[in-house]
């Protein structure tokens, strides 16, 4: 595995690449990798000829008081990690060379992220698409895999992609979880033990809508009570926000249906901010 941190060089190979007839396939990420981002690699590597991997912690996409200098970061270890999963290239710019003197382009996805984690992180999903927009330009990439966790980053991503006509193929990859149930994240890290158990209560909730939902519950506002409920009942949470929307259009339901979608986020000690989503009427 190659490791390049200059776009242009990024730019020249990706090039090469694609003269020769190879498909490339990108997996952008902000590194510590867990093995969410390792099965998206993995899926990656079935969809083309070349996996290219973005290491960037993206200023752009953090808001003031949020953890951006804290992000965890172990480049070594990323770096061990991708190169035993089928990844060719790990492309790992500095901020310079992302955002270079005279840079002063934004793209701007509109409905899609005026809610769930764009009302609570304003500008969050402006950098978000702007990285990734320009991340798509440097690797030339043919197709880019994103995880459902991030299931309103997904949706953006896919529009901005449709506007844009960008022509590459965007490819979802389940949730990852540990096995008593929480979302994998580089975030959990920052949970001590306690913390780490209250963090379940994302999934429990998840698990609670679902079986009220298989018990017959079809009304949003009486799931989403009972959600925020099982939620506030754990010492130290705070909500940031409990949904039931669309998977199309992320606008909040009235009724049950099978494109129904529970997402959340949540505050542990008001430090760990965490999200989970998952559609509701399913059998598990
Ligand atoms: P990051 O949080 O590092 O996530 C990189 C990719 O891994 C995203 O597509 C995310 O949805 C996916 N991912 C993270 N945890 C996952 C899990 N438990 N299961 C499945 N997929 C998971 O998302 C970002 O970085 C950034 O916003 C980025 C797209 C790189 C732009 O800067």
């Amino acid at each position: 595995m190659q490791v390049i941190r200059s776009p242009a060089v990024m730019t020249a190979w990706a090039e090469a690449e694609r003269r020769a007839g190879r498909r490339i396939v990108l997996v952008p990420t902000m590194g510590f990798f867990h093995e969410g981002h390792l099965s998206l690699m993995r899926l990656a590597a079935g969809h083309g000829d070349r996996v290219v991997v973005s290491l960037f912690v993206n200023p752009a996409q953090f808001g003031p008081g949020e953890d951006l200098a804290a992000y965890p970061r172990d480049f070594e270890r990323d770096r061990d990690l991708a190169g035993r999963s089928g990844v060719d290239v790990l492309f790992a710019p500095d901020v310079e060379d992302m955002y270079p003197p005279g840079f002063q382009t934004t793209v701007s996805v509109g409905d899609l992220t005026r809610h769930l984690c764009g009302s609570s992180r304003p500008g969050h999903f402006d950098g978000v698409a702007t990285v990734v927009t320009r991340l798509f330009g440097i690797t030339r990439a043919d197709a880019a895999v994103f995880g459902e966790k991030d299931f309103q980053q997904l949706a953006v991503i896919r529009r901005l992609v449709a506007d844009l006509n960008l022509g590459l193929e965007i490819i979802g990859h389940p949730i990852v979880r540990e096995e008593d149930g929480l979302a994998m994240s580089s975030r959990n890290t920052y949970l001590d033990e306690d913390e780490r158990a209250t963090a379940l209560c994302l999934y429990e909730s998840l698990r609670l809508a679902r079986r009220e939902v298989a018990a017959g519950v079809r009304d949003c506002a009486l799931l989403r009570e009972r959600v925020r409920a099982h939620i506030l009942a754990r010492p130290g949470t705070e909500i940031d926000y409990v949904a039931l929307v669309d998977t199309a259009t992320l606008e909040p339901c009235e009724r049950v249906t099978d494109t129904t979608l529970l997402a959340m986020a949540v505050r542990i000690n008001n430090r760990v901010r965490l999200i989970d989503n998952g559609l509701v009427l399913t059998g598990t």
